[in-house]
């Protein structure tokens, strides 16, 4: 028990976030959306852990939400630390949230526009040292190249604009950025979703191996499995803003437990569906009338019965290392 507690790294509990629903010309608010509801999982250390979902189920709000680059209106993000008590994130101030901020850091999804095309390579990858400790500028300097040879890039380009660099290059700077202040865990949002096929797997190569290399613990977040399959340890499926599986690699991969995993699986070969079922959750999105105290894939589930109307099921161990919300688990025809 206490070597299992000993390796994690982070645990989320009752993690939410809404935001208010306004429309109209005056900005009237109508309501409010969860954008991340009552989430909880714990992420081991060096692990790659997979949070898989459709455009807008609250996959990038939950990393920032651990990030601390948004606060949250409920919940807990413990830290732990090696050695030490675990930390609660939540409740730091902004001051003595510092340290931890080195500690992690992020992966942004579109390389384009997440570089400021106004700074150099090397203000772009310095920047969050910075916002550290101050460091003699020849340290810097050579910290930026060590950084820019992790990620396959000549040190000689860090004195070049963005625009000099192709997508994937451009990605590479936004890796060298979130690893120069050797943090423990990063958020990886989406880090090859903007990318052209080709490139994909030369970025994901790379941050597997820098992974291994740098003992990362790693959130690694994408809109469909076909990338989620080759590179997490666990798998997390999200579905307007809870979480409706839970599940080793391993075992979800053999065996899906919720129907919305199923329907993700079904997305995957050539990744037909893709358009359709984005498109489709944003017709759903977090539309509780439509069925407002039951499940929230009640609408879309094939294998709905009358007692997913009335209750909403929770997230729940069906076998050790599978966590699953659904009321009829065990009814799905397998892939
Ligand atoms: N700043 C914001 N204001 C209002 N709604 C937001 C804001 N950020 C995100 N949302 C809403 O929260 C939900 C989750 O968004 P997001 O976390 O970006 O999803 P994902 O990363 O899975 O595509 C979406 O419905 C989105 O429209
Ligand atoms: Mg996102």
């Amino acid at each position: 028990m206490f070597a299992e507690e000993k390796s994690i790294q982070l645990k989320i509990e009752h993690l939410t976030k809404s935001y208010a629903l306004k429309s109209g010309f005056f900005d009237r608010q109508k309501g409010t959306i969860k954008a991340v509801d009552d989430v909880s999982f714990t992420v081991r250390n060096g692990e790659i852990f997979g949070l898989v979902g459709e455009s807008g189920c609250g996959k990038t709000t939950t990393g920032r939400l651990i990030l601390r680059v948004l606060e949250p209106n409920g919940g807990d993000i413990m830290w732990y630390n090696n050695p030490g008590e675990p930390v609660n994130l939540c409740r730091l101030s902004n001051k003595k949230m510092r340290p931890f901020r080195q500690k992690m850091q992020m992966i942004f999804q579109d390389p384009y526009s997440s570089l400021d095309p106004r700074m150099t390579v090397m203000q772009i990858v310095g920047e969050p040292l910075r916002a550290g400790r101050k460091i003699p500028m020849r340290e810097y300097k050579a910290r930026i190249a060590d950084a820019l040879n992790f990620v396959r890039l000549h040190p000689e380009m860090m004195n070049r604009y963005p625009h000099a660099f192709s997508g994937g290059q451009r990605q590479r700077i936004g890796i060298a950025r979130a690893l120069i202040t050797k943090p423990d865990l990063v958020v990886a949002d989406e880090p090859v979703s903007a990318l052209d096929v080709s490139v994909q797997a030369q970025i994901l190569n790379l941050l597997q191996e820098l992974q291994s290399a740098l003992n990362l613990t790693m959130i690694f977040i994408a809109h469909d499995l076909s990338v989620i399959r080759h590179i997490c340890d666990t798998v997390a499926v999200m579905y307007l803003g809870r979480l409706v599986e839970v599940a080793d690699r391993t075992l979800f991969f053999q065996t899906p437990r919720h129907p919305y995993s199923e329907m993700l699986f079904d997305a995957v070969p050539g990744l037909k569906n893709r358009k359709a079922n984005e498109h489709m959750s944003k017709n759903f999105m977090n539309d509780e009338t439509l069925c407002p105290s039951g499940c929230l894939f009640f609408s879309r589930c094939r294998y709905k019965q009358a007692l997913c109307r009335e209750q909403a099921p929770t997230l729940k161990a069906v076998s050790p290392g599978h966590n699953v919300a659904c009321h009829f688990d065990l009814e799905l025809k397998g892939i």
